[in-house]
């Protein structure tokens, strides 16, 4: 079985961070989101691995993930020109994937359920011809829906108004290549994409099995900021790790599940823990809270910070009110001034936000 990693997309929801860098390489507790799914993709046993690209994002995947070694797995990568749609990647990495089954992984999606019997399922029925991870949700309206009969999938409705189940689809999904049939005989959307929803509709309308395997766990499409504060948040609270490797001088408190790493200095401040500190990064005279994840060679100084993400070579220095729920992207200066008047200087990109204290 191969795998293919969809990654290919505008990420306009993550303006202004995909600007400069793919969603699926944001960093989640000082780690990308792709990483934690190509160490899933390796617990499955799984060597072979495409991972979707378009023209511009593919120079830093290569960068970063190169061949695939260092995750023990061997990469390939597949351009997708524009997104047209999750069909139109899987079809455009046809001749990666040849006659194989293979598991699609939506590149943004972080899963912390054990996969294997999902994997375990498929390959042992061979009747299956595709099957789809499932997980019951609150506000089916804003995902794609399963519906399910005696264990197989018999509709599936993308964004439903009126939602005939709670069972959304989640982004991970197994399928033999009677999928290609699928995708030639399906049309773009209203939205101008090939739908793989659809391509899988056409498989339940030839009367192919089409199974749902139903999840209960934390899973989520780090699509948006709020979605990657969140995550950022459940990883940490799942570390369960404690370990100070950097300086942490006498004055400082270190409280609760806190990672230092080597070559970070704490002076004078509080770290309350789940927090993880990058390599080279300076904390003075803060305080670092809850759900805070800091990158490498980042300077606080003066400052308070709780359930955020700031990434590597930011610098923060006299900012007087604490920073909560935020992401700040690399190399972000924010600094308190002393001089008169007293007022507010912002340069921000393109789509920043800012929400300040009234
Ligand atoms: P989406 O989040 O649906 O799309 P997007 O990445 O373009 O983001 P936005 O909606 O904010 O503009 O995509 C889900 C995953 O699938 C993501 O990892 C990117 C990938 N993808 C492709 O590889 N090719 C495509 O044609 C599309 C639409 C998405």
């Amino acid at each position: 079985m191969k795998a293919l990693v969809l990654c290919a997309g505008k990420g306009t929801r993550l303006r202004p961070f995909t600007y400069t860098i793919a969603k699926q390489l944001i960093p989640v507790a000082n780690k990308p989101v792709l990483f934690y799914t190509l160490e899933n993709i390796k617990k499955l046993d799984i060597e072979e691995v495409g991972v979707v690209v378009n023209p511009q994002n593919k120079g830093v995947f290569e960068e970063t993930l190169k061949d695939g070694s260092e995750f023990g797995l061997r990469i390939e990568y597949v351009v997708q020109e524009e997104p047209k749609g999750l069909a139109h990647a899987v079809w455009m990495a046809r001749d990666f994937l040849g006659e194989e089954d293979f598991l699609m992984y939506l590149g943004d999606n972080l899963i912390l359920e054990d996969l294997k019997p999902f994997v375990k399922e498929f390959l042992e029925k061979e009747d299956i011809q595709a099957s789809i991870l499932l997980s019951p949700v609150k506000d089916p309206t804003r995902f794609g829906i399963a519906v399910m009969k005696n264990g197989k999938v018999i509709e599936v409705v993308e964004k439903p108004k009126v939602p005939p189940s709670n069972l959304a689809i989640v982004g991970v999904y197994l399928f033999r290549s009677i999928i290609f049939e699928g995708i030639k005989n399906i049309k773009p959307s209203w939205r101008g994409e090939l739908e793989i929803t659809d391509a899988i509709g056409y498989l339940i309308k030839k009367g192919y099995d089409v199974k749902g395997h139903i999840i209960f766990g934390w899973w989520k499409d780090t699509g948006k900021p709020e979605d990657l504060i969140e995550a950022n948040r459940k990883i940490l609270q799942d570390l369960r790790v404690n370990r100070v490797e950097g300086e942490v001088d006498d004055s400082s408190k270190i409280q609760g599940e806190v990672i230092i790493e080597k070559g970070a200095k704490v002076a004078s401040s509080v770290v309350r823990g789940p927090v993880i500190v990058g390599r080279g990064s300076f904390i003075k005279n803060s305080y670092i809270g809850p759900y805070t994840s800091i990158g490498e060679d980042v300077i606080v100084e003066n400052c308070e910070i709780e359930n955020s993400i700031i990434m590597d070579k930011c610098s923060l220095s006299d900012v007087k009110y604490r920073l909560d729920s935020s992401i700040l992207g690399k190399n972000v200066s924010i600094r308190g001034v002393k001089s008169k008047p007293s007022s507010m200087s912002l340069i921000l990109g393109d789509l920043s936000s800012a929400n300040l204290p009234e």
